[in-house]
């Protein structure tokens, strides 16, 4: 069934320009539900170590030095872009940085990922956290927003600005690094009610400070990554806990103008909680099927996804009827951006995403051609 507000726009594949107002690029429209001549595809994660560019600079630089480096971080932001012509570009940068500014001593440990210093263990650990404006704290990565569209424009290619969750942000504040059961995190939260409180109200003004920064430096789409919420937390934790403050989020954010995606992993016991808190986009991760989760989330509302990223690292026969399943899902309508359902692994062979790219436009087009 077509959706209703497809029904009076012109199809830029037909020939004619996109009506005024409306954007042309395929990401930017499917965004909006709007038709497009193909399916967009991107990849979250897609700039990193699985291609040898990013190997070979980050060799010489550190990860943080990249990320504030805008000539470097634009430089690793194209680098997928030029490899295989993706439909959007995502900044290269990080959930975490923006925590710094608050106070909290970040580092990238090669082989273990990022590490705190100081993390959170008590209420007044919370009062001591800052909650400077992104101008100050995130210029490299506004620059390098800057840089890239500026580059990108003439391609129609836009460019996604993001930034962490309340929750997924907090909890890394809190055990200092990567954790299995979140133990420190939910004790703290079930314990300290008010410094939670705290915790994450100081949380959603930084980082819905930093996505309308974003938007204002040029990303013409925002996502918020919630990784962790959904693995950490039972429904009425995170109804009481979580979803009120990325509401409030998503709530700040409108003001930047642009579509915004809410992709919130692993939260499958309980989507349509997840997908009340707000986003013009859902991501939806790897566990549902897509056709079962955009039933559940309502087909007015696009979604991004699915792809289990491991099935990349699989050959042609098992990639392939894994993609089919995703677009199978989609059923051709409007409003499907193309994805994985989590970030794209570090051992992801490069001719795979390659052909990945290839089959979702030959095969997309093809079947709006036909249709
Ligand atoms: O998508 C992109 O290409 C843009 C860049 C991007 C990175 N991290 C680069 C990165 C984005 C959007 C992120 C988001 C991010 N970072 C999330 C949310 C998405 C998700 O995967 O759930 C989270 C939880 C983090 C925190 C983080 N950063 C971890 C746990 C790690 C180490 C393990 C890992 O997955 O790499 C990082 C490091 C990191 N972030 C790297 C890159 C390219 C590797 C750094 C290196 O080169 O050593």
């Amino acid at each position: 069934m077509a959706e209703p507000r497809a029904l009076t726009v012109a199809q830029p594949a037909s020939g004619g320009p996109a009506p005024q107002g409306e954007p042309t690029s395929v990401f930017l429209r499917a965004c909006r539900g709007l038709p497009t001549e193909r399916t967009p595809v991107w990849l979250m994660r897609q700039a990193g170590r699985y291609m040898p560019e990013y190997r070979a600079l980050r060799e010489r630089h550190g990860m943080l030095e990249l990320i504030r480096t805008p000539e470097l971080a634009a430089e690793v932001t194209l680098q997928p872009i030029e490899a295989f012509g993706f439909d959007a570009a995502i900044v290269f940068s990080d959930i975490l940085p923006p925590l710094v500014g608050m106070g909290l001593e970040l580092d990238f440990v090669r082989g273990e990922g990022p590490h705190i210093a100081n993390p959170i263990g008590r209420p007044y650990d919370v009062d001591l956290l800052g909650t400077p404006p992104a101008e100050e704290t995130m210029q490299g990565t506004l620059e390098a927003i800057r840089i890239v569209s500026r580059e990108l424009a003439p391609r129609d290619v836009p460019v996604i600005g993001f930034a962490g969750a309340p929750f997924t942000l907090a909890s890394y504040a809190i055990e200092g690094g990567a954790t299995k059961d979140f133990a420190r995190t939910k004790a703290f939260m079930l314990s300290e009610p008010a410094a939670w409180q705290r915790l994450m109200t100081k949380l959603v003004t930084v980082q819905a400070d930093y996505l309308v920064a974003q938007a204002e430096a040029g990303a013409a789409a925002l996502q918020v990554f919630d990784s962790w919420a959904g693995r950490a937390l039972g429904r009425s934790d995170y109804v009481r806990l979580v979803k009120p403050y990325n509401t409030r989020l998503f709530e700040a954010v409108r003001r930047a103008g642009v579509p915004v995606v809410n992709f919130s992993l692993g939260v499958g016991a309980y989507l349509e909680e997840a997908v009340a808190c707000g986003g013009d986009v859902i991501g939806v991760d790897w566990q549902l099927p897509l056709v079962t989760a955009w039933a559940r989330i309502g087909h007015d509302r696009p979604v991004q996804g699915n792809l289990d990223p491991t099935a990349l690292l699989a050959p042609w026969r098992g990639l392939r009827p894994r993609i089919d399943e995703v677009l199978d899902g989609a059923a051709g309508r409007s409003g499907h951006v193309f994805n994985v359902g989590h970030g794209v692994l570090p051992s992801t062979p490069v001719e795979s995403v390659r052909r990945l790219v290839e089959y979702v436009r030959e095969r997309t087009s093809r079947s709006q051609e036909g249709a």
